[in-house]
């Protein structure tokens, strides 16, 4: 439920945009290996001249993969700096007027005025606004729409179709930011957009003999939307998240957190399909039950796949997290499932960084 003086209210995610090199080879890796569905295409048989895009989904969960055609295309120019990632984090609202309204003149700046497009489906009212680094947030209004995405795509049905990995919906998106910006974009997301901070840890919290990082989570009034930022702090040597802005040539998505309710079965099926995931120390899981008391699901299963648990006042979580999915060490996925817990899994960050170290050792980037 939206409180009524929300002045930016929020239904969910509408889709994640990523520019990419290769539209057509991301989608089919996706479909292939997390198990998206196809939804929708656009390029050259639609009317496009200078990109493609293919739609995808699994659950609420929607992927665009968008790459230019030409040369002299802003899509072209993101991805020669920051190689694939993640361009839009679109919102699903009511009143994408509004939306521009009410955060703009909070100061966010413009990147799509409120424009409608329509088709025989109906019509959506689109408008935009930038965040950390090149990422933007688009707004969406799609009450009086009823096509397969948005005005401009076909249904895409290809008959390479494999099936789907549970993958339910959108938990939260993590930005990484730039040295010394954590404040000025919590103050954003706070001022701009109403968000509240649920949570903050720093370096004192958070830190393995080389990796230091500030965090702090910033949510929508309804905790629809939750969007953790991380900044970089100075270690004995470098961080993953300065290695992930040193790559990324700035700031911009980090992890998109997918929520599953049978984490053993989906990170099985991912596994399978040749996902890779990063692995803590066995000995995570020799004190695992000392740590976080009983839970449903068999420890040794739970070691066998790597998954990680761990409990906040409210319950417990289990999650993992994928290596980099594209060449730079930059944007991967967290495969979470919540009993309860409403944290971030912070009893499982010194592990994972211990873990990510090595793989940063392997990469000569630590
Ligand atoms: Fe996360």
């Amino acid at each position: 439920m939206n409180p009524p003086n929300d002045f930016l209210p929020i239904n969910g995610t509408d889709y994640v945009e990523f520019y990419v090199g290769n539209a057509k080879q991301a989608a089919h890796y996706y479909q292939s290996a997390f198990g998206f569905q196809p939804l929708a295409y656009a390029g050259l048989e639609t009317g496009l001249k200078d990109r493609t895009s293919y739609v995808i989904r699994q659950g609420k969960i929607t992927f665009v993969f968008t790459t230019a055609l030409i040369p002299d295309s802003p899509i072209a120019d993101h991805c020669k700096l920051h190689g694939d990632g993640v361009k839009v984090v679109a919102l699903w609202v009511d009143d994408a007027r509004k939306s521009f309204e009410e955060t703009t003149k909070r100061g966010a700046r413009a990147y799509i005025q409120p424009t409608i497009s329509n088709d025989a489906h109906g019509e959506v009212v689109i408008s935009g606004i930038h965040t950390y680094g090149e990422t933007v947030h688009v707004f969406v209004e799609r009450r009086n729409y009823h096509g397969v995405f948005l005005p401009g795509f076909v249904k895409w049905e290809p008959y390479y179709c494999p099936g789907t990995t549970g993958l339910q919906y959108v938990d939260h998106i993590v930005g990484n930011v730039n040295w010394g910006e954590m404040d000025i974009w919590a103050k954003f997301y706070h001022d701009v957009m109403g968000f509240n901070q649920l949570i903050s840890f720093d370096d004192t919290d958070i830190s393995t003999e080389y990796t230091a990082l500030m965090s702090k989570v910033m949510a929508s009034s309804n905790l629809y939307i939750k969007f953790p930022l991380n900044e970089p702090a100075h270690g004995i040597k470098k961080s993953q998240i300065e290695e992930y802005i040193d790559f990324y040539k700035g700031g911009g998505v980090q992890h998109v957190a997918m929520a599953t309710n049978n984490i053993l079965e989906t990170v099985a099926a991912l596994k399978n399909r040749g996902v890779e995931f990063l692995r803590v120390p066995d000995i995570y899981y020799d004190t695992l039950k000392q740590r976080v008391g009983n839970i449903d699901e068999a420890i040794e299963l739970i070691r066998e796949l790597g998954i990680l648990v761990d409990r906040d006042e409210d319950g417990y979580l289990l999650q993992i997290f994928s290596k980099p999915v594209q060449d730079r060490p930059t944007v991967f996925y967290e495969i979470i499932q919540r009993k309860g817990a409403k944290s971030f899994g912070k009893g499982n960050f010194k592990a994972l960084f211990e873990s990510i170290e090595l793989e940063q050792e392997r990469r000569g980037t630590l």
